[in-house]
């Protein structure tokens, strides 16, 4: 079994993620989640550390874990955002480290996977500042989920809903080289 850096950022749809998270779980992976302030709002530490087994990764400058930063990314196998935030991606795409998410990032060895999974309101997706992002992002081998089309939770349709986590834990095993 693998190592997972399983990363939240402040989406609605990070009720999906844990769903996605408790399976990855389940499947025998040891899980890291690390998370954004942003991703806070929408689901509680409770719930995952509860489902991960593991104090969630949230403040760079917490005592005992000031090098999780560096540390994590030399642990896991694999790193995953789901859900990105289009803040997230956007701050990803320019080399911001001005929280664990960017600091994780930047410290990534882009040899081993890093899959990113957007959700976001259909506008901010197709924002030129988000595509060009996610052009950057892919441009530097990191693995960018496509999004779903539908009705979102403000009311809108189009594409930017999260992919079904079932379909982003297929990528995973995937990228894993788990069948
Ligand atoms: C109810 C609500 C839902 C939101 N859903 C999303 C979303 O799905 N995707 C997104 O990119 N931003 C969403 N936002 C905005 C982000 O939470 C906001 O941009 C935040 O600064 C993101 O911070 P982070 O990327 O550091 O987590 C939402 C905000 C609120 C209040």
């Amino acid at each position: 079994m693998k190592k997972i850096l399983f990363q939240l950022s402040g989406s609605i749809a990070c009720y999906k993620a844990c769903y996605l998270l408790s399976k990855l779980v389940q499947d025998g992976h040891e899980v890291q989640v690390a998370c954004t302030q942003g991703a806070l709002k929408f689901v509680g530490e409770a719930t995952l550390e509860g489902l991960s087994g593991r104090p969630v990764f949230t403040d760079a400058y917490e005592k005992g874990r000031m090098l999780d930063h560096i540390r994590l990314t030399q642990w896991a196998d694999l790193a995953l955002l789901c859900p990105a935030s289009a803040n997230t991606l956007n701050r990803l795409a320019t080399g911001l480290a001005d929280d664990v998410i960017g600091s994780l990032f930047l410290a990534w060895n882009l040899k081993k996977p890093y899959l990113v999974a957007p959700a976001m309101n259909q506008e901010m997706f197709r924002h030129p500042a988000t595509q060009a992002s996610l052009g950057k992002l892919q441009g530097w081998g990191i693995q960018v989920l496509e999004t779903e089309e539908g009705r979102q939770a403000c009311g809108d349709f189009g594409p930017g809903r999260l992919l079904d986590p079932d379909v982003i834990h297929r990528s995973v095993q995937g990228a894993l080289g788990i069948q």
